[in-house]
């Protein structure tokens, strides 16, 4: 079998970067592997003694790390020196769309990528192998390549893809019990490094081997399509709404199809997350680049949808509430961009709420792990009162004091079974619970006297 690499570096102590590296210094205590970012906050606090500080919240990675933290898995601010220690070197940076100047609103910003491939070129010693663990446009190893090729003699360099396909929430399980492990890559030897490392816990059988451009675009395509998906029934949704339809029951009728499939037929607010829609709109941008405009408009088409869907349930609040939310306070449960994660990008919550703000609502904000800096950093204001303000609030008792309507937008566990009697009793009347993820316990909502929306339900 091939030999396994001694010293591992990651470039990026994010999301991706903390949890897999994590995984991987769990399952290969053989293996030295050194997390490292520019960001010396994130890095003070992976090293947080106390497990309950790490920067990401994900369920499971605390006992993670607590096993290997100064065994075999380190984190550093020293990037170079990481870099030149390891004979594998992961790129695991962040690749947000461009905010200016050519593709912007839709290409992939590389300059992160850029940065550290050349840091990675000035630091390597020997060979390295080079692994592109970002999600990337397709032909970024060509770049990638270049970059690192125009060293310094005595170096040498493999480019391998090995995209990560963990979601937020479950990534220890999603890591630990992966689907499939794709790496694309045109040197077997050290596609077989690479494959070493996965197999000390994923069978043979789930770990793929392709050409680095298929590897590339496999991971924008698998977003893609779960994408498409939520945007498929979110279009559904409001049209049982339209028609008398339950989107839950429609869900169910196709999911027991199996060339369908029962996962990823949720109807909600629209995806969140960092990555749907940039990865999409990359696409998008790539397919018109290379002259497909109706593939382009036809993958675009799911993230106009999205945005469309995040309008119209804070439009439809507005319109129950007899047309007007201004002074009337709102609570908001659940900011997160799904359960289970403290990440806040691209939340649905938060173009909702700004709509809500711009009508002059008064939000009471709940949510279990995201911090009241970060709400203030999404709304593009503090907290505070009066009309056109938010707090963020502890408890959803709380939140519904004194409020018109609650509106259900992370399905967070404990929304799951409030005391509504409790809840109704402190709302001002008449009052309404919109569900825009279908979580609530809605009948026991009616039971206490509230008004109730739920997303799909004609
Ligand atoms: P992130 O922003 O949480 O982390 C990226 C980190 O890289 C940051 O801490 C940043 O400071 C650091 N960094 C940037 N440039 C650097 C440099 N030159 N040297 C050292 N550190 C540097 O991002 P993330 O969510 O972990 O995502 C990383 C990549 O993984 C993206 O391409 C994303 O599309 C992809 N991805 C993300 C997820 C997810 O669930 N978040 C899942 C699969 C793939
Ligand atoms: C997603 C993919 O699921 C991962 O495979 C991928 O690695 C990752 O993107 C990435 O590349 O970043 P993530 O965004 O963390 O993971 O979470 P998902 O579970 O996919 O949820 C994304 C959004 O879709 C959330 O807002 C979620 O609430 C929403 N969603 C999901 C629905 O509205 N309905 C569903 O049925 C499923």
């Amino acid at each position: 079998s091939a030999p396994l690499p001694q010293r591992i570096c990651c470039i990026g102590a994010g999301y991706v970067g903390g949890p897999t590296m994590a995984v991987i210094a769990d399952r290969c205590p053989a293996i030295t592997v050194t997390v490292v970012d520019l960001n010396a906050a994130r890095i003070a606090a992976w090293n947080d003694p106390d497990l309950s500080r790490l920067p990401v919240y994900e369920p499971g990675l605390d006992q993670v790390v607590g096993r290997c933290r100064g065994r075999n898995l380190f984190f550093s601010t020293a990037v170079e020196e990481a870099i030149a220690a390891a004979d594998m070197v992961f790129l695991s940076v962040n690749t947000p769309t461009k905010t200016r100047g050519l593709g912007a609103g839709q290409a992939s910003d590389l300059k992160w990528v850029e940065a550290s491939a050349r840091t990675v070129a000035k630091a390597a010693q020997g060979h390295t192998i080079v692994v592109e663990k970002s999600t990337l446009p397709v032909r970024t190893a060509e770049a990638v390549k270049a970059i690192l090729g125009a060293g310094v003699a005595g170096k040498s360099f493999s480019v391998l893809s090995n995209p990560e396909f963990l979601a937020e929430g479950t990534a220890i399980g999603d890591l630990e019990h992966p689907d499939r492990v794709l790496i694309g890559g045109d040197d077997p030897a050290a596609i077989d490094v690479l494959a070493a490392v996965y197999a000390h816990w994923v069978s043979p059988e789930r770990i793929l081997r392709t050409n680095l451009w298929s590897s590339e675009l496999s991971k924008l395509t698998a977003n893609a399509f779960l994408a498409q998906r939520i945007s498929s029934i979110n279009g559904i949704a409001a049209f049982c709404e339209a028609t008398g339809a339950d989107v839950r029951e429609v869900a169910r009728a196709i999911g027991a199809d199996s060339r369908i499939g029962p996962k990823f037929l949720q109807a909600g607010p629209g995806f969140g997350g960092s990555c749907f829609q940039k990865d999409i709109l990359n696409l998008v941008y790539l397919c018109r680049h290379y002259g497909l405009e109706e593939v382009a408009a036809y993958w675009e088409q799911v993230v106009r949808l999205n945005t469309w869907q995040q309008h119209r349930i804070a439009r439809l609040v507005v319109t129950r509430l007899f047309g007007t939310v201004t002074g009337k306070r709102l609570a908001i449960l659940g900011f997160a961009f799904k359960a289970d994660t403290n990440d806040t990008r691209e939340s649905p919550a938060i173009r909702i709420a700004r709509d809500l703000l711009e009508e002059g609502a008064q939000l009471m904000i709940v949510d279990p792990k995201v911090s009241e800096r970060q709400i203030g950093l999404d709304l593009g204001q503090p907290a505070g009162e009066g009309e056109g303000s938010w707090r963020l609030v502890a408890s959803v008792e709380a939140a519904a004091l004194g409020a018109d309507a609650l509106l259900l937008l992370t399905e967070w566990e404990q929304f799951a079974a409030l005391d509504w009697m409790a809840i109704a009793a402190v709302m001002r009347q008449p009052a309404w619970l919109f569900d825009a993820r279908g979580r609530a316990d809605e009948a026991a909502a009616r039971a206490a006297g509230l008004n109730v929306w739920r997303i799909g339900q004609g």
